[in-house]
């Protein structure tokens, strides 16, 4: 196993931003009537925001036009980006700030691989944006996770092979994205809804390079 290169995710993975949408999402579900658990949130985790709301309306049994989707999924950016409006870099979840230095002074290389079409201002709220040498996010890529294709293009834009990169990623749909790739998948958070990877860990804390390089073995 030769790693060169790390691609991670954005949203739960690097900061606390998952929490966010679900409370963005819920706003708007309940506007339209209806509500949705936690448990049904993770079907959107890693999915862009069109399709996030075409899983929403069937969770809600609502059909819509066009006209009325778009203007739906703007109201729902907009309460995601004031929460993000008022974003530290308190909000990097814990030990990925040392995970990224640790990298950094060993040449290992980084990317982001994040559906999401509010990556760089959500980089730059918390100030994190330099550490990544390639920005792959929602609008760069056509498909979305577990469609590989987002973490190809980091992958590719860094020029490192697909078997010498590792994936770290919260949601179900990203781990099977990084395993279609070819690529080493990390999970973040609980087993239950992750093992289909390499591996699990709850969080980067107490964790560093060489042992999550153990884990794969
Ligand atoms: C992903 C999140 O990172 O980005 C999803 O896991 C979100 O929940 C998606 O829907 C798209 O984000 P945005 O910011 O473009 O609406
Ligand atoms: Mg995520």
């Amino acid at each position: 196993m030769n790693i060169q290169a790390c691609i991670f995710d954005l949203d739960g993975v690097i900061v606390d931003t998952a929490k966010y949408h679900y409370k963005a999402w819920r706003k708007l579900a309940k506007s339209l009537g209806f509500d949705f658990t936690e448990a049904q949130n993770e079907q959107l985790k890693g999915v862009s925001r069109m399709e996030s709301l075409n899983i929403i309306l069937k969770i809600g049994n609502k059909i819509l036009d066009e006209a009325q989707k778009t203007a739906l999924a703007k109201q729902k950016n907009d309460w995601y980006l004031e929460q993000v409006a008022d974003m530290t870099s308190n909000e990097i979840l814990p030990g990925v700030v040392d995970f990224l230095n640790e990298l950094k002074a060993k040449n290992i290389r980084i990317a982001l691989g994040s559906a999401s079409k509010n990556a760089v201002l959500t980089l730059q709220k918390v100030n994190l944006l330099n550490y990544f040498e390639v920005v792959i996010d929602g609008t760069k890529t056509t498909r979305s996770k577990p469609d590989p294709q987002v973490f190809q293009l980091g992958a590719q834009g860094l020029g490192i092979p697909p078997e010498n990169c590792i994936v770290f990623e919260d949601a179900a749909k990203g781990v099977t994205a990084a395993r279609s790739a070819g690529m080493y998948a990390i999970g973040l958070g609980n087993l239950d809804e992750l093992a289909h990877a390499h591996a699990v860990i709850p969080s980067f804390e107490h964790v560093n390079f060489q042992r999550i390089v153990e884990l794969l073995y």
